[in-house]
């Protein structure tokens, strides 16, 4: 697994996107002054710059980006150079309208945006070469060169295009994958409505039909898709390797945004050198440092448990929401500390200097507007300062208390269409279960389905649809090893190619959970089931309902109304050393929060009853020591009980047996010993 560092870096990683060429020269001395103000350390640079480095097709103009990175290098802020892959130039475009991508309806788009790309397009992908090239020959061994930031957030805007060079693409990839058409009809089920074909020519994209496609069909333009996209990624990647030998290359993903779930980034995280990631508050009224933990949580996961790093967020406002709220005062420093303690090597910022022109202008920066009279600003330089000092914890890893097992391919089959329920959404399910242990100040490392899961005494699966049999084998070995694991509604249900798998549901893990699902028995809208036990709190289900049959499981939880009145809700099953929990409804928080409860009680973890739920205590350890976070994102000063004493590196006091930390504010301790 990567675990590289940015070269050169010895501190870690504060700063952001430097756009330099939205402004006239005379603003790049005060921003590399104020870089240094801020205590800046590292910065993105030229990520959309191909229409500047290349206006006309083979003619470069590298003199602006020459200043510009060798200002940066002698003022020592490092350089993430960015290859402007995802905006090619008007120039390209209008010798080759067709790298302009296509929507499933036939509509293709216009220059004007970015990330407008076909990436089956044999042209872009000789023009991204080109530039990549060019760029890697001019700065693969510059002394500021700390990293190199492939393209942007590849899979948005466009996650797939459907025009007839993708279709040829498809076609290929169709019988790499499955050797012979009749395998292809025989994976997608084209028994089903008289879909069989005879040969691979006859196969599209899933563009738009009637009604609803083959699901099978559409799956697979999906993991067709991501693979395409990563075709590209791995071509620019290559050449940077071989250009610029000994300097990391990464590319920013979004792991945990519900609206970019079109690449799997398991996949991608064994590609890069250094995993990085881009996080936004989603203002939808849940608590978004919860889905900020997460985000962190998954990509550590992505990166194998190694150091990754945060290399977008927000000072404040985005503009890109119906309604973009500012952060509250604090806001940001426990965002970014919060993003570090779950492993994040730094934290760094869209963008440095706050547009005045532009889609973004009303985007917040590290320098808004307003200039250096800001409340903005003032945290700005206070947080570089409180990264500076944290500086020594690089390389250390975030411990994790349990996993939860999360996979794209299995979200990408359970939202496609003409499912038992529309109100069942399963990345709603994720975030509920992650929320309940997170409540419980349990730190979650993600896991694929399949992955060795060994080291965790409690495994949770929020809603995976689909599973293999792999996946199920794994799930079975793991609770007759000693585990405890706890399976939502809906979950094993189908195989790789959306095929349910033989017998009752659920498939895979009829024989781990003890039980089969007769039927599912979705609830209507705004309808609710009780659920009660002899020895348990009344509890509350939603969205979905099943009549369980127990073969060996015991019943903990029983519906007590609605059409599955009397039979099991919740159950547990004792297998080989170990047990798991089967939950057939949408529990609300507080029944999520009971059965994990008793689960945690079976995986042997002991409930932290001594901190709001608000106050979020994790912990990084490494060969330089062990430290303790703790972000208190509530109104009330807390304290928190401390096991070692230590010292507490913001604000340089010793810290023993509780640790204070104000309304609002971060502490982090480096543990004696
Ligand atoms: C993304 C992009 C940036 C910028 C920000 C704004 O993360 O990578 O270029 O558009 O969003 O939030
Ligand atoms: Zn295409």
């Amino acid at each position: 697994m990567p675990d590289i560092s940015p070269r050169g870096l010895t501190r870690l990683a504060f700063g952001g996107d430097y756009n330099p060429e939205q402004w006239p020269e005379s603003v790049w001395q005060e921003d590399v002054r104020l870089m240094r103000e801020a205590g800046v350390t590292m910065v993105s640079v030229g990520i959309f710059s191909w229409a500047l480095l290349e206006p006309a097709p083979g003619e470069y103009d590298f003199g602006w980006l020459d200043r510009v990175i060798d200002l940066l290098h002698d003022h020592g802020i490092r350089v993430d150079l960015g290859t402007p892959t995802v905006v090619p130039p008007v120039w390209f475009y209008r010798a080759h309208p067709e790298a302009l991508p296509v929507t499933a309806e036939g509509v293709r788009y216009e220059f004007g945006s970015r990330g407008a790309i076909c990436h089956s397009n044999a042209d872009y992908r000789a023009a991204a070469a080109a530039i990549t090239t060019a760029l890697a020959e001019r700065y693969g061994d510059h002394p500021a060169l700390a990293m190199w930031h492939v393209h942007n957030e590849y899979g948005v805007p466009v996650s797939a295009c459907y025009c007839d060079s993708c279709a040829a693409h498809f076609r290929r990839w169709l019988a790499d994958t499955y050797g012979t058409v009749d395998a292809v009809n025989e994976a997608w089920g084209t028994a089903f409505w008289g879909q069989r074909y005879t040969g691979f020519e006859q196969i599209n994209p899933p563009r738009a039909t009637p009604t609803v496609g083959n699901p099978g069909q559409a799956l697979d333009y999906r993991r067709f898709a991501d693979a395409t996209v990563r075709e590209n990624f791995r071509a620019e990647r290559d050449l940077l390797h071989r250009l610029s030998p000994g300097v990391p290359v990464t590319t920013n993903f979004m792991t945990a945004l519900s609206q970019c779930d079109s690449m799997d980034y398991w996949a991608w995280g064994r590609e890069v050198d250094l995993v990085t990631n881009d996080h936004y508050l989603i203002t939808d009224g849940r608590r978004t440092h919860v889905n900020l933990a997460m985000a962190a949580d998954l990509t550590r996961s992505v990166a194998g448990g190694a150091p990754w790093l945060l290399l977008e967020h927000s000072t404040s406002g985005v503009n890109w929401q119906p309604r973009n709220p500012a952060k509250a005062p604090g806001e940001m420093a426990r965002n970014s500390l919060a993003h570090v303690a779950r492993g994040s090597e730094g934290a760094m910022f869209f963008q440095w200097r706050q547009s005045r022109r532009g889609a973004e202008k009303f985007h917040s920066a590290m320098l808004p507007h307003g200039g250096t009279d800001t409340r903005v600003w003032r945290e700005v330089v206070e947080l570089g300062a409180s990264i500076d000092t944290l500086s020594a914890l690089g390389g250390t890893r975030t411990e994790a208390d349990v996993a939860m097992l999360w996979d794209w391919q299995s979200w990408w089959a359970q939202n496609l269409a003409w499912r038992p329920s529309e109100d069942h959404d399963p990345r709603e399910r994720a975030d509920s279960f992650y929320e309940a242990l997170y409540d419980h100040h349990l730190t979650v490392d993600f896991a694929h389905p399949e992955a060795d899961l060994s080291a965790y005494p409690l495994v949770v699966v929020p809603a995976l649809y689909l599973m293999t049999q792999a996946a199920g084998d794994n799930l079975r070995r793991y609770a007759e090893n000693g585990g405890t694991l706890v399976v939502s509604y809906f979950s094993g249900i189908v195989d790789e190619h959306d095929a349910v798998h033989e017998g009752a549901c659920p498939g895979v893990l009829r024989d781990v959970l003890g039980l089969t699902v007769e039927e599912f028995s979705p609830l209507l809208k705004d309808e609710r089931v009780r659920l009660t036990a002899p020895d348990g709190p009344a509890l509350t289900g939603d969205v979905w309902s099943e009549f369980v049959v127990p073969r060996g499981a015991e019943t903990v939880w029983t519906y007590a109304d609605g059409l599955t009145a009397g039979r099991p809700a919740v159950t547990r099953h004792r297998t080989g050393r170990g047990t798991a929990w089967y939950v057939s409804t949408r529990l609300d928080a507080q029944g999520l929060d009971a059965v994990l409860a008793r689960a945690a009680g079976d995986a042997g973890i002991a409930p932290r009853a001594d901190l709001p739920r608000d106050v979020e205590v994790v912990r990084r350890s490494g060969t330089s020591g062990t430290y303790l976070f703790a972000v208190n994102h509530t109104a009330g000063d807390t304290e928190v009980p401390l096991d070692t004493p230590g010292t507490e590196l913001l604000t340089g006091e010793r810290a023993a047996g509780r640790l204070a930390v104000p309304a609002g504010a971060v502490r982090v301790v480096r543990l004696d010993g």
